[in-house]
């Protein structure tokens, strides 16, 4: 299959695109209605007292809107955003620019957070609390510390692995929330509105047959819709039908519950490599050459929120649903 379908990567062509697909308002995003109800009362709150709002994390598997959220942090806001991620921060000195540079009430949004170093996270914590960061001059014994008044802000985080997030970074979040993968019905809204935003014409039958097999993810919905204009570009007149979506459909090897080859890999390995499990996660990552961290983070979500897969104290196990994804694919 064309791997990069699936990928949770944003590919270098794609940022343009991705961008133009981003909803601008909280009331234009689709989905995670929890997430969106308690964001409208926070925002609003802090709109009606002139506060700046809390600090706010985002964190769930990638693609599914924790960039998107957070730019519309910042617009409904009415405020700047300033963006970055944990690994392009390398040194302390390079996140003090950052913040004593930012304008008053802006958003500062750290994407992947958790890959902060811990001298770069030290200067968070009462830069986030105290508005302030105590910073040491010169060398030797003309040393001095001064201390930095900084402007108001919001720190924005988001990340893939809320685990990862060391406990006194995460308690300086007044407000976390966690996305989770996206229904069938919601996917269809979201790929009926990335085609109207594209110009592509289609039978609703068709967008029906993507919105299953998208992992539940808009990224990979919105890099679906795209995939299958390029064949009906190609093959067919640009109408994008439902015989013509599942001829493509067939032919990048999207299968029906929108698995990709990696996620078949694993089910198949539980089950005839390790006789349905149970199975550890470190026996499981060798097994399949890929790291634990990327099945944690990207695969087992997905198998376990499906009912695909189970978690048990002594490892992964297969479901009877499991089984039955793998009955009729060739071993
Ligand atoms: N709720 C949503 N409604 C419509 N499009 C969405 C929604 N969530 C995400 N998208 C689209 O999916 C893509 C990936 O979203 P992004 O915010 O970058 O995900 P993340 O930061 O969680 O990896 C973007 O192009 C965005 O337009
Ligand atoms: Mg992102």
């Amino acid at each position: 299959m064309d791997k990069d379908i699936f990928s949770p990567v944003v590919l270098p062509e794609e940022r343009i695109i991705e961008s133009s697909l981003r909803p601008k308002s909280l009331e234009d995003f689709i989905g995670q209605e929890r997430v969106k109800a308690q964001l409208d009362i926070f925002l609003r709150a802090s709109i009606k007292r002139g506060e700046t709002l809390d600090h706010v994390l985002f964190y769930g598997p990638p693609g599914l809107g924790k960039t998107t959220l957070a730019y519309i942090v910042s617009s409904e806001l009415k405020v700047p955003i300033q963006v970055t991620s944990g690994p392009a921060i390398e040194k302390a000195g390079e996140l003090v620019a950052i913040l004593t540079s930012l304008d008053e009430g802006s958003v500062l949004f750290i994407d992947e957070i958790h890959r902060l170093g811990k001298s770069v996270e030290e200067i968070l914590y009462p830069a986030m609390e105290e508005r302030e960061i105590d910073i040491v001059i010169g060398k030797g014994t003309g040393a001095r510390a001064i201390r930095i008044r900084l402007p108001r802000f919001t720190l924005i985080g988001a990340t893939t692995r809320f685990g990862l997030i060391s406990p006194p970074l995460r308690d300086r979040f007044g407000i976390v929330e966690r996305l989770d993968y996206y229904s069938p019905e919601e996917i269809l809204k979201i790929i009926e509105r990335a085609a109207k935003i594209l110009n592509i014409k289609y039978e609703k039958g068709a967008l029906r047959e993507i919105s299953f097999r998208a992992r539940g993810t808009p990224r990979i919905a919105n890099r679906i819709i795209k995939r299958i204009r390029d064949y009906s570009d190609v093959k067919g007149d640009g109408f994008i039908s439902r015989s013509l979506a599942l001829e493509a459909l067939s032919l990048f090897e999207i299968e029906e519950h929108g698995l990709d080859r990696e996620d078949i890999r694993i089910l198949e390995t539980i089950a005839y490599k390790f006789g349905g499990g149970p199975v550890g996660i470190e026996t499981l990552s060798s097994a399949i050459g890929e790291s634990a961290e990327t099945i944690e983070e990207i695969y087992e979500p997905y198998l376990i929120k499906m009912g695909y897969i189970e978690r048990t104290p002594r490892g992964r196990t297969i479901t009877e649903n499991g089984l039955d994804i793998l009955k009729g694919k060739e071993r």
